[in-house]
């Protein structure tokens, strides 16, 4: 049973394959502070045995009226109220000016893999909800929260975060996450946690690139004052929470003086002011937790795990090799040029061909047209159909860049409805790349844009969308001050969900100037993701790796472009930028129309070559690997689902001299089984895979291997 009920205890216990949580009740309905739900245990697997040890042999902890009460780290959900100074998760204020809850325990349903534990105010008729769901394999536990407004007046949501995740108080909590900016996205990073509250946040009305919404605790423990290693790629407990948000978040981490700690995960509450009309109801978003207790290893396999089994709307599918024509063309976009570069990419055997940015666009540049999701018709006199049949013919799918947040002033769409725009009466209407934002909060603004989305995608027979969102919300005056942070996020989310009701087809790539907007609520809409702009190879190493700990390479769209690299100057082999491509799903991003026959020829083989390995890469299983070739060196090891295909990539920034031949210890193959190394027809034992490795040689600057084994 995935989750059991000890109706004595009060007590709730969700077991995972490895992990257990538990939740209990305590005090009495209308005693003192009410029935309350408070929190006993978050980590591996317990036994239901255990549950009356962890209601009552509690550490009493030293006496003094200064702490927090209760403890954020006892407690389910930590509202605002009463003694409560640590972070907490909902803050509300009522009609007559009570700033404060006092949220007591109804009742509780359990069904399957499903608690819910019911609260009410003590006073007012404010319901809250706190939802649970075990997911078994993959160790993890969604958590949401419902909110009702039974009353007679309005209540204003001040704070309103998904849950509060208490975790272990050993020494030496340390800190993952995934931070960076534009094109830097993803960088994994790990810091010790120092008492205070460690805040990582977007403000911008997308989750934006200075940090990814998922963080990832262990601890290192305490040797003589100096903190120990920790977790390692393999072994150790690491816990991780994420945040199904695509818009404004926020994870803070509370470290208090006596090493409790608890994490606070959801929307973020800067400006948020969200009013709950008498009968209203807000469900918010989801936030799971997963314990792996083998490593960040076993992190990302499970988060990967997750994904495909409750995320990714195509699970298992594979990605097509693609070509998009932005760094090829820019904005200079017209109908014959497009055809001769889609010929070229059918040639080296791409399978989808995207035009970007600029094919609307009646002027130069990006001041105009951005809104009117029509051909510009000195661009495609014949409209889009024209390349679009050619693409067809060709034999490749055909996708077109959108942007459909967004307007230029110089824009039909603006000259009609110029109040469909966020602005803020008296205040400086800001431009970013020419740009204002719809309010997409509005019924009328979704159905504008749905309609003409659906008809760009009926009439010009597209079958895939990029979804691009390049500039943050700024000056958000709306007649409901507060609620656009929610409101405009919710508003692209029903417009996605249902153009794809009327398109099952239509695919999407979700992008925001890179990778500013690649959640999971984002990625249960959408097959691909541009996790950065930066499409040097020797820098996508790093974001790519940053992106692959929580996300399947599945979603992880990768162009091999043209050097210098358009945005770091870099230059580096063909062969390295094929393979750091091949690693996620491989895309074309240069301009074929220079390519000459020696690297066309390349590309070819490439191609054909990653069309072999592509299913064990996006949907097998992924083994970060030590570095083998110097500290700058990083390896990864696709294992395909069933455990018989292998694809290793290895890549070095710098080998150096008499360092060429190296051992590459795998990871994740089945000790016992033989594996053939496919390049020499040697056989090998997964032992012998592990403990000594493959040879591998590199040799030079931005060095990479790509190595092949089946398993016999
Ligand atoms: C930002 C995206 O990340 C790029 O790939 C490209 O689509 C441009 N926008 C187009 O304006």
């Amino acid at each position: 049973m995935p989750i059991t009920y000890d109706e004595e205890l009060r007590c709730f216990a969700l077991h995972g394959d490895n992990v257990s949580y538990v939740l209990a009740v305590d005090g009495e309905p209308g005693g003192a502070v009410g029935a309350r739900v408070r929190h006993r245990y978050w980590g591996p697997r317990i036994a239901d045995s255990d549950l009356a040890s962890l209601l009552y042999d509690l550490p009493t902890p030293g006496w003094s009226g200064t702490w927090s009460r209760p403890r954020a780290h006892t407690e389910e959900y930590v509202v605002h109220g009463g003694l409560r100074y640590d972070e907490c998760a909902l803050k509300v204020d009522f009609p007559d000016g009570v700033r404060e809850l006092e949220l007591e325990v109804t009742g509780h349903e359990v069904a399957g893999e499903e608690l819910s534990v019911s609260l009410v105010d003590r006073r007012y008729d404010f319901h809250v909800v706190l939802h649970y769901r075990v997911r078994p394999a993959q160790d993890a536990v969604d958590r949401w929260v419902e909110l009702a407004n039974e009353g007679a007046g309005s209540v204003v949501l001040q704070r309103i975060a998904s849950a509060t995740w208490p975790l272990p108080q050993r020494p030496g909590p340390h800190l993952t996450s995934l931070v960076g900016r534009y094109a830097v996205e993803t960088q994994l990073t790990r810091q010790r946690v120092n008492p205070g509250v460690h805040v990582l946040e977007s403000r911008r009305g997308i989750p934006g690139h200075a940090a990814h919404p998922v963080v990832a605790v262990d601890y290192a423990g305490e040797r003589g004052g100096a903190a120990g290693t920790g977790a390692s790629e393999e072994h150790g407990d690491v816990w991780s929470v994420a945040l199904a948000w695509s818009g404004s978040w926020k994870i803070s981490t509370q470290l208090a003086g006596d090493g409790a700690l608890h994490v606070t995960a959801g929307v973020n509450d800067f400006d948020l002011r969200h009013e709950l009309a008498p009968g209203d109801r807000l469900t918010l978003p989801v936030t799971t937790g997963i314990f792996s207790p083998a490593g960040f290893g076993g992190v990302t396999r499970r988060w990967h795990s997750y994904e495909r089994s409750y995320v990714d709307p195509r699970p298992g599918v594979d990605r097509p090799v693609s070509y998009n024509s932005w760094e090829a063309t820019f904005y200079d976009v017209e109908c014959g040029q497009q055809i001769e570069l889609a010929r070229r990419a059918a040639d080296l055997g791409v399978e989808l061909f995207i035009i970007d940015d600029g094919w609307f666009r009646t002027g130069p540049g990006d001041e105009s047209s951005l809104g009117d999701w029509r051909p510009a018709p000195h661009r495609f006199p014949n409209g889009l159909r024209a390349l679009a049949d050619e693409v067809h013919l060709l034999g490749m799918r055909f996708g077109v860049w959108v942007e459909p947040e967004m307007l230029n002033r110089d824009s039909d769409i603006f000259r009609a409805h110029p109040d469909w725009v966020y602005r803020m009466p008296g205040r400086t209407s800001h431009e970013v790349r020419h740009q204002l934002v719809l309010d997409l909060g509005r019924a009328e603004v979704q159905d504008a844009v749905l309609a003409a989305l659906d008809d760009l995608v009926g009439s010009g027979d597209v079958d895939y969308l990029k979804w691009d969102m390049n500039r943050p919300l700024g000056t958000v005056g709306t007649p409901v001050a507060g609620a656009v942070w929610w409101n405009h996020v919710v508003g692209v989310h029903r417009v996605i969900d249902r153009l794809r009701a009327r398109h099952p087809d239509l695919w999407i790539e979700t992008c925001a100037s890179g990778g500013g907007r690649a959640d999971l609520a984002i990625l249960s809409r959408t097959e691909l993701a541009w996790p950065s702009d930066n499409t040097d190879a020797a820098d996508r190493v790093a974001i790519q790796r940053g992106y692959s700990f929580v996300h399947p390479a599945s979603s992880m769209l990768c162009w091999v472009t043209d050097v210098p690299a358009h945005l770091t100057k870099r230059t580096a082999p063909l062969s390295f930028r094929f393979h750091v491509a091949m690693s996620g799903v491989l895309g074309l991003g240069g301009n074929l129309l220079s390519w000459g026959e020696e690297e066309n020829e390349q590309a070819r083989r490439y191609v054909a070559q990653y069309k072999k390995i592509r299913s064990t890469v996006q949907h097998g299983q992924l083994h970060r690997l030590e570095p083998s070739h110097g500290r700058d060196s990083s390896g990864i090891c696709h294992i395909s689902a069933d455990g018989s295909e292998v694809a290793v990539f290895v890549f070095a920034r710098a080998v150096a001299a008499t360092a060429f031949e190296q051992y590459v210890r795998l990871r994740g193959l089945d000790p016992k089984a033989s594996y053939v190394d496919t390049r020499t027809g040697r056989v090998m034992s997964g032992a012998l895979l592990h403990s000594r490795g493959l040879v591998v040689e590199l040799k030079g600057d931005l060095a990479s291997a790509l190595l092949t084994l089946r398993r016999l």
